[in-house]
């Protein structure tokens, strides 16, 4: 791989804005009251809600202990309204890395993450979580949406080569300096893009020991392997900012394992990402002349087939559609028994293919929004030195 500038470990601008406001003190003694209230082996919530109050009225923050952190992430997931894969939230890897701030270190452990969650294929729930936003004191970014992202090239005739979604982090890694393959393919993984205020932002390759892969074949159409499709084993978030008790980590990527869908129907399906129903289409021989024929429903399947069989040949984690709708129904039921709501978002949780036959379209859900969660990300407070 093209090697990448260096990181300069430049220290904090004196004139950083204020990047945070002091913590919501309510925020944050709701949060110690639902630890404690959920762990009674804590004893007593007063002493420790003392310490929060002295701790904000001093710094304007305070610093979770080490088990708030972990409940704190957990429950973040927990409440993640999207996520139908919620019910082994208790088995959230924390990886505390508060510790961390600069974009080099923070990139290597992002590195580091996706080792541990890859484990050889059978894919671990991790989350690491970098230093968080203090008043005055910004906490790092990571800029790519997931660490692994495939490059997205706009050609002169206006097409794409690669992910659509991707073009404009593609833009921006080229203009840091990131040179892509001699060869550009539809599959070009791009490098971290880690930013903290007053230095540049960093840019570090994934080591491919760290980007593991799945090609895609198919169990009875033999030419589909020959297509050169792949997709990555591990959907870490990295741009959405963990929320615990008022304070806000805004580096602190996590993942799950995938469900076959969202690569099957979204990634390799949807016209604004790779778009290959059509072409498919036409090499199944199918009649595409007419939506009504339902060619793309029938080439979503054989397409979403061939996502499951391959990740299953090479012994990478997946689930299906319909075992993970019986789970999260198997999780609210468990939520319900223990006296808690469990927010949902339909939109989110219906899967994009095949709705109708699994278990989480026939009801409504609850749509509050509790804390701890993650948010959307933001670049509040953050203004990296693009060249
Ligand atoms: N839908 C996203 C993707 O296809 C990943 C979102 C998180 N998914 C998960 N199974 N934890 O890359």
């Amino acid at each position: 791989m093209a090697p990448v500038p260096s990181c300069p470990a430049e220290a904090m601008s004196p004139h950083a804005p204020s990047a945070a406001p002091s913590v919501d003190l309510a925020e944050a003694e709701d949060f110690v009251r639902l630890h404690h209230g959920e762990h009674p082996e804590l004893g007593p919530v007063e002493h420790r809600l003392a310490e929060v109050h002295a701790e904000v009225a001093a710094t304007g923050t305070y610093r979770h202990t080490a088990d708030e952190l972990v409940f704190g992430a957990r429950v973040a997931w927990r409440n993640s309204a999207r996520c139908i894969g919620r019910l082994y939230w208790r088995s959230l890897r924390v990886r505390d890395l508060r510790d961390l701030r600069d974009p080099k270190e923070v990139a290597d452990e992002c590195v580091e993450h996706l080792k541990l969650a890859g484990n050889g294929g059978k894919v671990r729930p991790v989350i690491s979580v970098f230093a968080p936003d203090e008043p005055g004191r910004p906490g790092p970014r990571i800029r790519n949406e997931q660490l692994i992202r495939y490059a997205g090239y706009l050609g002169s005739d206006g097409g794409v080569l690669g992910d659509r979604r991707n073009l404009g982090l593609t833009e921006e890694a080229l203009e840091l300096g990131w040179r892509p393959p001699a060869r550009r393919g539809p599959f070009d993984v791009l490098p971290l893009v880690v930013a903290r205020e007053g230095a540049d932002p960093c840019l570090v390759e994934l080591p491919g020991e760290a980007v593991l892969e799945v090609p895609i074949e198919h169990p009875e159409l033999p030419w589909l392997a020959r297509l050169g499709l792949r997709w990555h084993a591990v959907p870490v978030i990295s741009d959405m900012r963990l929320r615990i008790g008022g304070v806000d980590y805004p580096a602190a990527p996590f993942n799950g394992w995938y469900m076959g869908t969202e690569i099957g129907a979204r990634n390799l399906a949807d016209a604004d990402r790779y778009d290959l129903l059509p072409y498919l289409g036409r090499r199944m021989g199918l009649d595409t002349s007419s939506v009504r024929t339902l060619w793309k429903d029938r080439v979503l399947v054989e397409l979403n087939r061939a996502v499951l069989h391959s990740f299953a040949r090479a012994g990478v984690t997946i689930t299906d559609h319909h075992t993970e709708s019986d789970r999260f129904l198997a999780h609210l039921e468990k939520e319900e028994a223990a006296g808690r709501s469990c927010p949902a978002d339909w939109t989110w949780i219906v899967p994009p293919m095949s709705s109708g036959i699994t278990g989480v379209f026939h009801r409504y859900y609850d749509r509050r929004e509790l804390v701890p969660n993650f948010f959307p990300g933001d670049t509040r407070g953050v203004c990296p030195v693009i060249h």
